[in-house]
């Protein structure tokens, strides 16, 4: 393939795949990109299995109207997904390059995190027709104020908040609750904000315990003899390493991350000796039905991902910018991860201790 449009044939057979972790709404995507692709741009749809490994295997079907019946509020992804990465695999770009000859796909919708619009960016620099759409539910992708899948896994810890709050009450303790974001806080601060989470944790704000303990006790004295403490599963103590599950790392080089909740409770209860519990959310925030903001996201995500395609804008993601969809350029949203704005923290701590 070259990279010059005017050289090529135009796009007739469009491939769209999910790659790395789920979120609630892909299934909403992959409904809008494929209905719009057939009924308004006639393009005939692929569907790509498990992100970037089924291109890799020749792992594609046909997608009609059918195939996207009823899947709106569905969490998942009817494709699979997977966090393969083809540019550390020993042929695996050659292995990309004579599927896309063999199914005649002339465009790839990429439907994923910063590790999978990376490869769509690269791929892209290669020749390959990519439109990126952005995806994670710890909304760190850069060039867009939100994905989709966010506001469905702040909705989950929110409830989770809520109902750790009048058990914490009851029995007089402190609850830590861990929740997901390796890299950037914000299901920490949006959850524990809506949540009223009386501390806030996050990776971008290395803490410090003895902080945290005095603060609790003196909220202890103040009458108020329970305490909630919503950590990021990447945050870490002032001095100290990240709390891992595990030294593996996937095709992308993340380690897997967890366990600072259990670290943090037992460290809290020893230090002020306030029986602490804690509760890690986990995959929880990953799994079920779309909120409806997350649906509409997705939809319309979905819909100019697909229009892209029909006006040929390859190299490109679909963003949110205040209310309006707009393309960026692919390299830009995956150059740097979004961290917490830190006047949003600053505003969380108001209601801190
Ligand atoms: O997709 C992002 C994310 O949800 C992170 O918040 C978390 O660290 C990671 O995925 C978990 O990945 P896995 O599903 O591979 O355990």
């Amino acid at each position: 393939m070259e990279n010059n449009h005017s050289a090529k044939p135009p796009v007739t057979r469009v491939g769209i795949l999910t790659g790395g972790g789920d979120c609630p709404g892909l299934n909403a995507v992959i409904r809008a990109v494929v209905r719009k692709g057939i009924l308004y741009h006639k393009f005939d749809m692929l569907g790509i299995k498990n992100g970037w490994l089924g291109l890799m295997e020749g792992n594609i079907v046909p997608l009609d109207l059918n195939s996207i019946s009823g899947i709106l509020p569905r969490g998942g992804t009817i494709l699979g997904t997977s966090r393969t990465n083809p540019f550390k695999i020993e042929g695996g770009v050659g292995k990309i390059f004579s599927q896309l000859k063999k199914f005649e796909i002339n465009a790839v919708v990429a439907v994923g995190g910063e590790d999978t619009l990376g490869v769509a960016n690269k791929l892209q620099d290669q020749g390959v027709n990519c439109v990126g759409v952005p995806k994670t539910i710890d909304n760190d992708l850069s060039c867009t104020d939100y994905t989709f899948g966010f506001d469905t896994a702040v909705s989950i810890v929110t409830e989770a908040l809520d109902r750790l709050h009048t058990t914490a009450e009851a029995h007089h303790r402190v609850m830590v609750c861990e929740v997901m974001g390796r890299h950037a806080g914000w299901i920490a601060v949006e959850g524990g904000l809506a949540g009223g989470a009386d501390y806030i944790l996050i990776p971008e704000m290395p803490f410090d315990i003895n902080e945290i303990c005095s603060q609790i006790t003196k909220r202890h004295y103040r009458g108020k003899e329970f305490s909630i403490v919503v950590v990021a599963e990447g945050a870490a103590p002032k001095e100290d390493s990240l709390t891992t599950q595990s030294e593996e790392l996937d095709a992308f080089g993340h380690v897997r991350l967890g366990g600072i909740g259990y670290v943090l409770s037992k460290e809290i209860e020893k230090r002020t000796g306030f029986e602490t519990r804690a509760t890690v959310l986990g995959h929880i925030q990953r799994g079920g039905s779309p909120t409806a903001f997350d649906r509409i996201l997705a939809t319309r995500f979905g819909v100019a991902a697909i229009d892209l395609v029909q006006e040929g804008r390859f190299g490109h993601m679909v963003s949110l910018q205040g209310n309006k969809i707009l393309p960026v350029p692919l390299a830009e949203a995956v150059a740097k991860i979004k961290t917490v704005d830190m006047e949003l923290y600053e505003l969380a701590k108001v209601f801190f201790g």
